[in-house]
């Protein structure tokens, strides 16, 4: 199975920026067939990226869309614009969730919307600081995963990435607020448990499961070895162009 590297840029980097980054980035790293290097610019800078990037080398991704295709919706842009321009389209990033109030059904709706275009989703979900506290990690996990795939039938789940993004450990710069592997081994079990409730046991054997959270160089390596990780996400450690070829490469090796 494929691993995946995300790189969620979020609000940051121009369109100059984004170009730069991507020359950049594209220079040091050589094709590798079972590394999935994906970088999630913002959407003013998808098209111009989409034309400048060596699909061969990595894929784009949208941060975020809107499920319906076209009409009177001001500032949106669906994931019909988006075919041929990105691979992927994160979906229920927890800054969507909370910043930007989106719910199960809103999420549940645009995953149906980027399957539909063709767009492959990667589904976040993750449990909060508090959720966390009162023991309710394992229901969130599981209630984020029926909401947000609800629409999809068992020809389409096989076009679906989940990434485990425990909202506590997000953006964090201190190593005691990091997830351990052990609790990521825990949620990728109860992931890939409901997935099999759902579906089957081959589709919850398949299905790529990614971590993200405070993803830095020294703990990339440590992350990759939980059984059932297909990949990570990671915000900052992505704009920092060093850091992200290094976990591409721990990813490598840690992999082959
Ligand atoms: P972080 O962000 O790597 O900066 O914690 C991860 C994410 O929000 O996807």
């Amino acid at each position: 199975m494929k691993t995946y590297i995300v790189g969620n840029w979020k609000l940051n980097f121009n369109v100059g920026e984004s170009s730069i980054y991507l020359h950049k980035l594209q220079k040091k790293i050589p094709i590798c067939r079972n590394v999935e290097v994906v970088i999630a610019p913002s959407t003013i800078a998808l098209q111009p990226l989409s034309l400048q990037i060596d699909r061969h080398k990595m894929k784009l991704a949208a941060q975020n869309a809107f499920y319906r295709d076209y009409g009177a919706f001001t500032g949106e842009t669906s994931f019909t614009q988006l075919r041929g321009v990105v691979d992927y389209c994160i979906i229920g990033h927890s800054e969507r969730r909370y910043i930007f109030d989106e719910d199960d059904k809103m999420i549940e709706k645009k995953v149906a919307a980027a399957v539909r275009n063709k767009i492959t989703p990667i589904l976040c979900i993750g449990e909060t600081e508090s959720e966390r506290a009162f023991g309710e990690t394992a229901d969130v996990i599981r209630d984020q995963l029926l909401g947000g795939l609800r629409d999809v039938s068992e020809e389409d789940i096989d076009k679906v990435i989940i990434a485990y993004e425990p909202v506590w450990a997000i953006s964090s710069t201190k190593a005691a607020k990091y997830a351990s592997p052990y609790d990521v081994a825990d949620a990728i079990k109860l992931i890939r448990s409901t997935i099999e409730e759902l579906y089957d046991k081959k589709v919850a054997e398949e299905l790529p499961v990614l971590f993200g959270g405070s993803v830095n160089p020294s703990n990339a390596g440590g992350y990759l070895t939980v059984p059932g990780v297909n990949g990570l996400l990671m915000g900052g450690s992505s704009l920092i162009l060093s850091e992200f070829v290094d976990i591409i490469d721990i990813a490598k090796r840690v992999k082959s």
